[in-house]
């Protein structure tokens, strides 16, 4: 007997079992002629979708390997080319195997600052598709997918982890310098309400102790940020800890400036929540050697360089995580 399926009905079918368009993979084909080659970046722009973004592929892409996806949001006001730059996610020094994706962002901005553009489709609708059509168009490994940002993008990555659509494709999130405005109060931006899953949502996070952009302690402005302390403590309780759960370990790493390292073990995920604590540090990417923060943002970054490298740490901590199959 011949069964001819209406691609409807498998539509239907598919969506029923949870699986979305993203299941098309696009391992075994050619990268698009408009993409960049291996080893390259190049600046595209979304079919149907009046959004820009960069895009770096690693020298050794091979079409038929899944490989990994690191996204990188750019800081208020700075774009997808300053972001490259700055957290050097093309760099094959620190990444040399995964696809590195720079978002630009709608007038300069992300989602929860309070100037943001809410219409839709808005900045998750954007990351969504974003994300469906290079794994559409490339071969990506939907189990290692990752995001990373500074600032109003490092906000982001936790408002991306919040929502239950898009933050289940990521497998762990970080944030340098992060700007973290009250959700409940910003507009275009619901309470947290990530998807459950067993992975639980590994979060790293950096701050400068001397950051007058996104206070580590928060602030009261007009439009309040809100203390670190406080977002890695939301998110220790999302993964299990428990409500206003204290730290597992504070350690000294580097003692000239003192950078202290603190990390939460929730449900038996051991660093599961992780902050580096940056002794006389700005609001500023950590490098050991200057970039543009320290150049085009000098006052806001005293020390002109650190004594640790983020992206290096971030690609470790990312490492550790996957999602089940
Ligand atoms: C990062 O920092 C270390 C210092 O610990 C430095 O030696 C190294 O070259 C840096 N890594 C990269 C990829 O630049
Ligand atoms: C989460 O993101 C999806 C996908 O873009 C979007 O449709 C949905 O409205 C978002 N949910 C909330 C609560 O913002
Ligand atoms: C870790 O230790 C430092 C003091 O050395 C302290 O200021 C900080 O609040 C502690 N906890 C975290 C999460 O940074």
């Amino acid at each position: 007997m011949k069964i001819v399926y209406s691609s409807s009905l498998i539509t239907v079918a598919l969506l029923a079992a949870g699986v979305t368009s993203a299941s098309v993979s696009g391992c075994g084909s050619d990268i698009p002629s408009a993409f960049p080659n291996p080893g390259r970046s190049k600046s595209l722009r979304l079919p149907n979708f009046d959004r820009e973004y960069r895009l770096h592929i690693p020298a050794n892409y091979d079409k038929n390997k899944p490989t990994p996806l690191y996204f990188s949001f750019h800081g208020a006001t700075r774009d997808m080319n300053e972001q490259e730059s700055l957290s050097q996610f093309s760099n094959p020094e620190f990444n040399p195997n995964g696809i590195a994706i720079y978002p630009n962002g709608k007038n300069g901005l992300w989602l929860s600052n309070p100037n943001a553009d809410t219409s839709r489709p808005n900045d998750l609708d954007f990351v969504n598709d974003l994300l469906t059509h290079m794994e559409e168009k490339l071969c990506i490994d939907p189990r290692r997918v990752y995001a990373a940002g500074k600032s109003n993008g490092g906000g982001f990555t936790s408002v991306l982890a919040c929502n239950a659509t898009v933050g289940r494709r990521f497998a762990a999130f970080a944030a340098v310098s992060g700007a973290y405005y009250d959700t409940d109060q910003t507009p275009g931006v619901g309470p947290c309400a990530p998807a459950k899953r067993d992975e639980g949502y590994p979060f790293l996070e950096f701050h400068g102790t001397v950051d007058v952009t996104a206070p580590i302690d928060g602030n009261t402005e007009k439009h309040p940020k809100l203390a670190v302390i406080d977002i890695l403590k939301g998110w220790a309780e999302r993964n299990g800890c428990g409500a206003n759960a204290q730290w597992a370990r504070n350690e000294t790493v580097f003692e000239n400036p003192l950078v202290k390292h603190a990390s939460w073990d929730c449900q038996g995920k051991n660093g599961i929540v992780q902050h580096y604590r940056e002794g006389e540090n700005g609001h500023c990417w950590p490098l050991t050697v200057s970039n543009d923060d320290f150049i085009n943002q000098g006052s806001r970054c005293p020390l002109g360089k650190y004594v640790f490298n983020a992206t290096e740490y971030i690609f470790d901590f990312f490492g550790q995580y996957q999602l089940n199959p």
